[in-house]
Formats: structure tokens, sequence, C-alpha cells
């Protein structure tokens, strides 16, 4: 019951313009209403506008290991995605929206719902965003690797590279998240479920795309992108999860 009134002062707040004058996120080029696809904009807009305090966000984290793993590496087996590293503009952003009920996701959304300050998301963002991403994350694992890995290259250069970036970095700024480091199951899933209009906050020009590719070409791309590497943000397992 008391979820389900978060979720509905949520869904109010997010059509209420509750704007003010340029704000420090707006400054730096961080402001959800040049993005129409984003939706909840109430609440990512007021934790965007934050300053993260990364220690609190690491206590707040604690409700999260379980998942995520102490070192937000997720799971290889493409249950939980890998989180260290992300942007974390993208974290606020996919954290408001699965809190507002935009993106599914019933066996996180009892953690996610409990937050009553906009500061909470702020501050696990700013720890998640600092931590080393770890390299040990999930492959393409077939005999014929190399082959679906060249393939996803070229799909991935002609269509994908534009907004996740050469070496899978995404862009800060525009909430495209960081590819690079993610679980290949993770990612296969994903793009399916985009595919599929499951993700229903997902960008609607990667939609247009992925809309047109079919499962072989879903596997070859989500092969390329987890072989990608981010120099110097990535990390050997079981080193200290803090970046450098
Ligand atoms: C009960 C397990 C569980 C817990 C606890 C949990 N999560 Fe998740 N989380 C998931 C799953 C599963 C997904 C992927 C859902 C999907 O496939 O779309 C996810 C996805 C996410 C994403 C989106 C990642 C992306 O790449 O788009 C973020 C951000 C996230 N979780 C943050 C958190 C934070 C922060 C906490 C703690 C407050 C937390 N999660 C607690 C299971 C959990
Ligand atoms: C116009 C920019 C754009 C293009 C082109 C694009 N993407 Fe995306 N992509 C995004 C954005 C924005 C998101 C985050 C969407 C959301 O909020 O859920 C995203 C999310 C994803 C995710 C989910 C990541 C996660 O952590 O959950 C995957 C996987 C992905 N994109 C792969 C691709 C692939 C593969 C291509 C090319 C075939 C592609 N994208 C093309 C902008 C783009």
């Amino acid at each position: 019951m008391k979820i389900r009134v978060v979720a509905l002062t949520l869904a109010l707040v997010a059509v209420a313009p509750a704007y003010a004058e340029p704000s420090a996120a707006r400054a730096a080029g961080l402001d959800v209403r040049d993005y129409p696809w984003q939706a909840a904009a109430g609440e990512k807009g007021e934790a965007l506008e934050r300053k993260g305090d990364r220690k609190r966000g690491e206590e707040i984290y604690a409700l999260c290991r379980s998942c995520h793993l102490p070192s937000a590496g997720g799971r290889a087996d493409g249950s939980i995605p890998q989180l260290a590293g992300q942007h974390g503009s993208v974290l606020i952003k996919q954290m408001a929206d699965i809190r507002g009920g935009v993106r599914d996701n019933p066996t996180m959304y009892p953690f996610a719902a409990v937050f009553t300050d906009p500061q909470d998301l702020a501050d696990l963002a700013a720890y998640l965003e600092g931590l080393c991403i770890p390299s040990d994350h999930g492959q393409y694992e077939g005999t014929d690797a190399d082959r679906q890995v060249a393939k996803g290259r070229a799909l991935y250069e002609k269509d994908c590279r534009g907004c996740h970036g050469a070496s899978g970095e995404g862009a800060r700024h525009k909430f495209y998240p960081v590819i690079a480091g993610q679980h290949y199951r993770y990612l296969l899933r994903q793009m399916t479920e985009i595919r599929d209009g499951k993700r229903r906050n997902a960008n609607p020009e990667m939609v247009g795309i992925i809309g047109k590719y079919d499962d072989e070409q879903l596997v070859a791309v989500a092969a390329y992108q987890a072989s990608l590497r981010m120099p110097g943000k990535m990390c050997k397992a079981k080193t200290p999860a803090r970046k450098q």
C-alpha cells in the first residue's frame, strides 16, 4: 500500500512543471526537458541538480549489494547489470524510471521504492559512478566468437557508435549509457526487450534502429559490445573497487 502511494505521488510530481530558472544541472547541459523520451522528469530533474555525496551513497548501497554485488559488477548470467562506472546521469534516470514505473523491474522495485528524497539517488549515483568497471564481465562464449564480434563490430560502427562511443563510453550529458564492461547476456536481454517494445523508457531513435535487427544481429552486436574496453576505467576482479 505504501509503495502504491509513493508511486502515485511520483506520477503526480512527473506532470507538474516544477522548474525554477536556469539551474546548475541545466548549466552543465543536464536537463531532462531537452529529452522528450524522458518521463518522471520531476524527481529526475531534482536528483540531477543535487551534488552527490559518495560516502552517503556507499552507505545506501548496502541495500543494493545483495543483488548488484559489493563491486557493483552485477552477474555474468545477465540477470543483474553492472553498475560500476556508469554515468551518474544514466544511473539517476534508470532509478527514477524504475521508481516511476516507466521501466519494469519487479525484482528491484521494492528496493528502489523506499527513497523519499532525490538526494538519495544523487548520492548513490555519485558513489557508483566513481567505481572502476570490473573487467571480468560476461562475454559471448560460442566457438564462433571471433566471427560474431567482427560482424557485431560492423553493425555497431554503423548504427551505435554515434551515441555509445568508439569504446562504449556513452555520453554523460545525453544520458547515453556506458556499454563497455557490461555483461553479454544482460546486453542481449536488454536489446531484445528494447526491440520488442518492453523497455518503454528507451530512446526512440535507438528503438527505430534496433527494431529492425533480427535475433542473429542482436547476438553479434551484443558480443561486440561486451568485448569493448574503456582504457583507464577498468580494473581486474577483486581489486579495490574505487577508481585510482
Ligand atoms: C533484488 C535484486 C536487486 C536489488 C536489491 C537492487 N537491484 Fe538494481 N537491478 C536489479 C535487476 C534485476 C536489474 C535489471 C532489470 C532489467 O533486466 O531490466 C536492475 C537494474 C538496475 C539499474 C539499471 C542499470 C542499467 O544498466 O540500466 C540500476 C541503475 C540499478 N539497478 C540500481 C540499483 C540500486 C542503486 C539499488 C539499491 C538501492 C538496486 N539496484 C537494488 C536487481 C536489483
Ligand atoms: C540516438 C542515440 C542512440 C543510438 C543510435 C543507440 N543507442 Fe543504445 N541507448 C541510448 C540511450 C539514451 C539508452 C538509455 C535508454 C534508457 O533510458 O533506457 C540506450 C541504452 C542501450 C542499452 C541498454 C544499456 C543498459 O545499461 O541497460 C543497450 C544494450 C544499447 N543501448 C545498445 C545499443 C546498440 C547495440 C545500438 C546500435 C544498434 C544502440 N544502442 C544505438 C542511445 C542510443
